[in-house]
């Protein structure tokens, strides 16, 4: 990774900045459409850190008086594979009771985050709790749940950009690309979360 062009390391462009942008304003009316009745009601979540980007476009796509709120979850238990345990490391600041809630999130894999995450706050009584992610790889599911609005179905390749990173890295790219494998294993380091 080191002493190379951060762009040299993607083996290949997913989803360019301007699909991406272009989706981004189509989900942007569609909520707004669809909350339309509930402004001033409505909390948009953010959590953090993957979904951070796609976030902060969405929320200027959508056209109503909103609040913005974050998350900060831990939702690996250890390094190979999703556990399904939530430990929350930030927690929202304000309440969701009685608010339309809808929870941003970059990616959805195994489900099992956010399987966990629509519980809890489920448990907090909102009027509504919907889920927004950018990318949908179903094919890696492990319970069973979907997305109420999802950017793009992708197939189960190792991406990162936009908000989606590898070992803390590549999450500023602007588009979301396949990252080269060449770039993992001189790393001696195993991908972990699937991507
Ligand atoms: C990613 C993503 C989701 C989760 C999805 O987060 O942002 O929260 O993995 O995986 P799942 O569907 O298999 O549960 P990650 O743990 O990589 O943290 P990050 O957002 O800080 O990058």
């Amino acid at each position: 990774m080191k002493g190379q062009i951060m762009q040299g390391d993607i083996a290949k462009v997913l989803l360019s900045e301007e699909q991406i942008q272009q989706r981004i304003k189509e989900l942007g009316e569609q909520l707004s459409k669809d909350y339309a009745n509930c402004d001033g009601e409505v909390i948009l979540i953010c959590i953090l850190k993957g979904a951070v980007v796609f976030f902060a476009d969405l929320a200027r796509a959508m056209n109503m008086h909103m609040q913005m709120e974050f998350m900060g979850i831990s939702s690996y238990g250890n390094e190979q594979k999703t556990s399904g345990i939530v430990r929350i490391t930030k927690d929202i600041d304000t309440s969701i009771t009685d608010k339309h809630v809808i929870i941003a999130e970059d990616i959805m894999d195994s489900g099992l985050t956010l399987s966990h995450l629509v519980k809890l706050l489920s448990s907090r009584s909102p009027a509504s709790l919907k889920i927004c992610c950018l990318l949908d790889k179903p094919s890696r599911r492990e319970c069973d749940i979907t997305p109420d609005y999802c950017g793009f179905i992708i197939p189960n390749e190792f991406v990162v950009g936009y908000g989606l990173d590898y070992l803390g890295f590549y999450r500023n790219l602007p588009f979301v690309g396949v990252l080269k494998s060449s770039v993992y294993t001189e790393d001696f380091s195993t991908p972990t979360n699937g991507r």
